[in-house]
């Protein structure tokens, strides 16, 4: 077993049923192709691939169909959390769920618990975390308090107001009481 956990996260597909619809001019759809056959390319394949978000651009059930069938040449364990973008939680969950996505949201690898915390709000740009999901946080944080890694898609707040979210959230406390996750992974 590999001394060390690889890790790729690919953030903001943002793509589309259509693939040759464009968002500000990008032909997002191949251009999420064209990553996948970079990291095809890596000398080490990952262990494990992080979508963080705007999974989709236009919420289609499609969009998560094109995202999954394109990951799964790939056989790459696959961990999600969706964007403001990602409205649709009933296709993607359904989509996502499928190996090698797993639409688990606290799990273990190679000696690191990830701890996958989505910001999303319905129908809202901004992102936010609801009483219940720092419950859930502090529940993971606690059960994993030797090897915790939050990670989010956008801070929670509103952008528009240039406001800190961690500050508004009172998140930034639970942040850095939470112990550290070590240099390099502990492999097992
Ligand atoms: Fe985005």
């Amino acid at each position: 077993m590999a001394d060390s956990l690889l890790v790729a996260q690919l953030s903001d597909t943002h793509l589309f049923a259509d693939p040759s619809r464009t968002m500000w001019g990008q032909p997002t759809n191949p251009q999420f192709h064209r990553v996948l056959q970079r990291l095809q390319q890596l000398a080490r394949r990952p262990d494990l691939l992080l979508l963080t978000g705007d999974l989709s651009q236009d919420d289609s059930p499609e969009s998560y169909e094109h995202l999954h069938s394109a990951l799964a040449p790939l056989a790459i364990p696959t961990y999600w959390i969706p964007g403001n973008h990602d409205q649709n939680l009933e296709a993607l969950g359904e989509i996502l769920s499928q190996p090698p996505c797993d639409s688990a949201k606290s799990f273990e690898r190679g000696g690191w618990q990830f701890i996958l915390l989505a910001t999303l709000q319905p129908q809202q740009i901004h992102g936010g975390l609801s009483p219940e999901a720092l419950d859930w946080l502090d529940q993971q944080l606690q059960a994993h308090s030797d090897r915790p890694h939050p990670d989010r898609h956008a801070p929670p707040g509103d952008r528009r107001s240039n406001r800190p979210g961690w500050t508004a959230s009172g998140s930034r406390t639970r942040q850095s009481s939470s112990p550290s996750p070590p240099a390099t992974p502990r492999s097992s």
